[in-house]
């Protein structure tokens, strides 16, 4: 990486959904992962389609690509990896055989593209997604090395010093997000049902759509015991 990176980090809430669906919903929700739109509203519960159904069409009518999740969260359970970062900043295309995959840490010298985001939650309150609101600096990071370990310790000690600040995704809202916006999953506090909601615009995963409906899911732990 050449030289330290600024970022204008921030969501904004854009418009509510799932408004009087309960929470008992969230169970019957088939996830998907790298599905278009028009799948995910066929194949989706009522979640799902209202989530859809909330995207002013400006969004709905650009190349899109929508990924979900179901978490039966316990305390102290994280539905995400902790630890700030960053979505779907391009990852290096590394030629091997006939093909390209991407591996390596986030470009951030000449990215890409510059990915955009909207997020929905259902039954936030039990394990938020935090973002870290903003302008900041990050230092230079030495090639090889791990990116979003150091950042985040920054990210972590601006919002210490009052230099960012910590706010919520809100439950059952439409949060809109870009490539700049640091962000972290953190343990549930309480137990529950959890949705997760995300479609991403500006984006090469537009053009590799594989629709897929997803019946597994994992949790991430930090001290496997708690909340037992
Ligand atoms: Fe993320």
């Amino acid at each position: 990486m050449k030289g330290a990176k600024h970022f204008d980090s921030r969501m904004t809430p854009l418009s509510p959904f799932a408004q009087g669906i309960d929470n008992s919903a969230i169970k019957d929700e088939p996830m998907f992962f790298n599905s278009d739109l028009a799948f995910a509203y066929a194949q989706g519960g009522l979640i799902t389609r209202s989530f859809i159904d909330a995207l002013d069409s400006e969004w709905r009518d650009q190349p899109a690509v929508f990924d979900s999740r179901v978490h039966m969260l316990m305390p102290g359970w994280y539905p995400a990896i902790p630890g700030f970062h960053h979505d779907d900043v391009p990852r290096p295309a590394i030629p091997v055989g006939q093909h390209f995959v991407t591996a390596g840490q986030p470009d951030y010298d000449a990215p890409r593209y510059h990915s955009r985001h909207i997020l929905g939650l259902v039954n936030a309150d039990v394990a938020p997604t935090d973002f870290a609101i903003g302008n900041c600096t990050m230092p230079e990071i030495a090639d090889g090395d791990l990116i979003y370990r150091a950042w985040h310790a920054e990210v972590e000690r601006l919002l210490a010093a009052g230099e960012m600040e910590r706010v919520a995704a809100p439950d059952r809202m439409l949060v809109h997000f870009d490539w700049q916006a640091f962000h972290t999953g953190v343990p549930a506090v309480s137990s529950g049902w959890r949705w997760f909601g995300r479609v991403s615009f500006n984006t090469e995963r537009t053009d590799k759509i594989t629709n897929e409906i997803r019946r597994q899911v994992q949790v991430y732990l930090e001290f496997p015991m708690e909340g037992w």
